[in-house]
């Protein structure tokens, strides 16, 4: 079983899937640290993330051990990831990567194109949404935790640009799929969100499910 949760910078996707994933007894796959790291490698190479041969190269040349560098946050890694992420080649030579580890024991994966184009025949499809202020918000206090000081207005302006790329780009835009179940989490803490969306799962894959009793 595939559960795909998508959504904009900060929605709560991660913490969403995460949470669903030990739920269910499911692997969980972040795929937004494929984008980050591929990025870094071309920030490490000097080199514009928007330079297609660059970046495919690194993507083709990513290893498990990349997505463990400590560096994948932060506003230079954020828009790094987005610039990588918008180009073709970049996206094709991540698609088997994160289909193979879906289809190898079932899988939870949270990114941006999860339910259209990654698996669109997943059962369960999120789009996990927040106001763009309440994920400024988090996004700043996350920020302030690890001690960078940043303004909340700029957390505010960087997140709706890319959220604008991701959007926008012609492979693979951030975009519900039609099938999709949306979560405004913009008042939900992470309990109530994990709440709201255990009850979606449950509704969408039949009550009674076997696999599904006693697991809350
Ligand atoms: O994966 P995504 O960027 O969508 O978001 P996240 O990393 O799961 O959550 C971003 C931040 O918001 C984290 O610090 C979460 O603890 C927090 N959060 C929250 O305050 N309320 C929620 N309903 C979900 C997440
Ligand atoms: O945590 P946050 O939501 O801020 O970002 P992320 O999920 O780590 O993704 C970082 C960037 O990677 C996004 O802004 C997208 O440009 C890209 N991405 C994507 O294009 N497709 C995915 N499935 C996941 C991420």
């Amino acid at each position: 079983m595939v559960i795909a949760v998508d959504g904009p910078a900060a929605a709560g996707k991660g913490t969403l899937a995460r949470r669903l994933a030990e739920s269910l007894g499911l692997p969980y796959l972040d795929t937004g640290l494929l984008y980050r790291a591929v990025g870094r490698r071309l920030l490490d190479q000097g080199a514009d993330p928007a330079d297609p041969v660059r970046a495919e190269a690194a993507a083709r040349a990513l290893r498990p051990e990349d997505l463990r560098r400590a560096d994948l946050r932060g506003p230079a890694a954020d828009h790094a990831a987005s610039a990588v992420a918008a180009l073709p080649a970049v996206r094709a030579a991540l698609l088997d990567w994160q289909r193979d580890f879906g289809r190898a024991h079932g899988a939870v994966l949270d990114g941006r194109d999860i339910g259209t184009v990654v698996f669109p025949e997943a059962p369960v499809k999120l789009f996990v949404t927040a106001s763009d202020e309440e994920r400024a918000r988090r996004r700043w206090l996350e920020l302030r935790g690890r001690g960078v000081a940043a303004e909340l207005a700029e957390v505010l302006a960087e997140l709706r640009a890319r959220d604008a790329r991701d959007a926008g780009r012609a492979a693979a835009p951030m975009r519900p799929a039609g099938d999709a179940l949306l979560l405004d989490t913009t008042a939900l803490d992470a309990e109530a969100a994990f709440a709201a969306a255990w009850s979606l799962v449950r509704g969408k894959l039949g009550r009674d499910r076997e696999d599904l009793r006693g697991k809350e």
